[in-house]
């Protein structure tokens, strides 16, 4: 980038920046650090957030008061205004996901903005060098809400995989309305063609139902295997599971205990402000694949302090679709809880886990060698204003191979309190290589006697082979 260009660029996005953080990064750039990512608008502007105090690495990519929108023209604007279908102001972002390219190509950041209520222009899109958000594939895909079921109508969560496939799992309402099916859709980024799109079927949806996090299993024999895929959503508020068999263009649900939420846990108090929410299934994360064995899926409701885990094959088993009760016994909390509650969270290829906390609000890890206990819970970085909710979280790896931490937070205190307003930062998009995260972290050295998953192989039986009957309101 020219001197030039980085100007202009630094400009406009220091434009909305703090200008106490502004004359840190001055200082900083002063001492020559340069440890900055591949990116190149970060190369020109992002400075280490060692400015919100020296234990925070984290840095932040970019940040926002209020997301605004590129429309295709002037007039497709004005129709969205008419129509609200833009509301400035009321967007929230809620997910992030990078896709690092190779060749002269930038990388790009992919954001979700789900539509909770009407007046989202675009509800998924990529962020430009000016922080200005542009629908994906394109605007088409996000016009006339509600009355595009081939477009995308709402999107909480993505997932980028390793054969530059993007999944989007379109939750297809409009705050409670469900406007159309909601719909698996992925993408090939090197064409951003639509390759793939799976309509779920009504028997593998309730009426409450909420489709806000996909996960993506991918096995094979080579990098370059790609077929065999299923992809995990958790289901918020429908308290349950969907699992879609890719090859196989089917799916099935699945519906357990532990996916709804703790009444006890359902009050949150984030900066201050205090708001209920009884969300089920939201954080979920994958364990390391090693050809030919069986992976866990960790998850967690929001409104809990529980983590549980469960073997995948409980979850492919398409025995599921005649009955969607898992068997009891197949899937597990830990017997420690968290302190506090957690939205997102992710596993590592080291088999560590990453995941926020409410209070302190925060990030910590804990590698999955150990014990699942605060003991072994580890602080990544702890800031009581930049860090309020992480609700996105993503392990990326880059061109080098090295793997990298991608958190979206959005306090969403505000967003439930009405508070939110413009004149202050409210969403943030942090990243930094793991490397960087774990020098000298307690979670990269785990006691050697113990392998990746053992305390999750520890509560899971090998085979759920209790007898096990599921009640039902009838029975009364
Ligand atoms: C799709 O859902 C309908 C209505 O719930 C059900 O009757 C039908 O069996 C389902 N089809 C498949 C393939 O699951
Ligand atoms: C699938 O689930 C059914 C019912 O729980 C069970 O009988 C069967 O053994 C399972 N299949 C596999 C391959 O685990
Ligand atoms: C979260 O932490 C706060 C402060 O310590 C505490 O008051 C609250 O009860 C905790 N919430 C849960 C669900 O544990």
């Amino acid at each position: 980038m020219t001197t030039l260009r980085q100007n202009r660029v630094c400009r406009s996005l220091f434009s909305q920046y703090d200008p106490h953080l502004l004359d840190i990064y001055k200082a900083e750039m002063a001492y020559g650090i340069e440890r900055f990512f591949l990116l190149s608008y970060c190369l020109a502007c992002c400075w280490p957030a060692l400015s919100f105090g020296a234990k925070n690495n984290l840095r932040i990519v970019k940040q926002w008061s209020e997301l605004e929108f590129r429309f295709p023209s002037d007039e497709a604007k004005q129709r969205a205004l008419e129509n609200r279908y833009y509301v400035p102001g009321s967007s929230v972002p809620i997910d992030v996901d990078v896709h690092h390219r190779s060749g002269g190509q930038m990388s790009r950041i992919f954001i979700s903005n789900p539509r909770f209520d009407e007046g989202r222009p675009v509800t998924l899109g990529t962020v430009d060098e000016d922080g200005l958000i542009s629908g994906y594939p394109d605007y088409s895909w996000h016009d006339n809400q509600g009355h595009n079921c081939n477009g995308m109508t709402s999107v909480f969560r993505v997932a980028i995989d390793r054969c530059s496939r993007l999944w989007v799992m379109d939750a297809g309402k409009i705050g409670e309305n469900q406007v159309c099916p909601p719909q698996l859709l992925a993408f090939d980024l090197n064409s951003d063609r639509l390759i793939y799109r799976h309509v779920v079927n009504a028997s593998n949806y309730i009426a409450t139902s909420l489709f806000i996090n996909p996960v993506v299993d991918v096995r094979g024999e080579d990098p370059n295997d790609c077929s065999d895929t299923f992809v995990y959503v958790a289901d918020v508020s429908g308290f349950g599971m969907l699992i879609v068999d890719v090859i196989n263009d089917r799916s099935w649900r699945a519906t357990h205990n532990l996916m709804y939420a703790y009444p006890n846990r359902g009050t949150f108090t984030i900066d201050g402000e205090t708001f209920d929410l009884m969300d089920g299934i939201l954080g979920m994360a994958l364990s390391p694949y090693s050809y030919g064995q069986d992976r866990f899926l960790y998850f967690h409701a929001l409104a809990s302090t529980v983590e549980n885990v469960v073997r995948t094959s409980v979850l492919r088993n398409d025995s599921l679709i005649s009955n969607s009760n898992v068997n009891r016994y197949a899937i597990n909390a830990f017997p420690e809880e968290r302190p506090n509650q957690s939205a997102a969270e992710a596993m590592d290829s080291n088999g560590i886990l990453y995941f926020g906390l409410m209070e302190p609000p925060g990030i910590f890890c804990w590698n999955s060698a150990t014990e699942y206990s605060p003991r072994n819970f580890h602080q990544i970085s702890i800031n009581k204003e930049t860090l309020q909710f992480a609700s996105g979280m993503k392990i990326v790896k880059n061109r080098k191979g090295e793997e990298e931490l991608w958190i979206m937070t959005c306090s969403f205190q505000r967003v439930m309190t009405g508070s939110l307003s413009s004149d202050r930062v409210n969403f943030r998009i942090h990243a930094e290589k793991l490397p960087i995260l774990l020098k000298k972290s307690a979670c990269s050295m785990p006691p050697s006697e113990n392998s990746i998953g053992y305390h999750a192989e520890r509560i899971s039986p090998d085979i759920p082979y209790y007898h096990f009957r599921y009640g039902a309101v009838s029975y009364l």
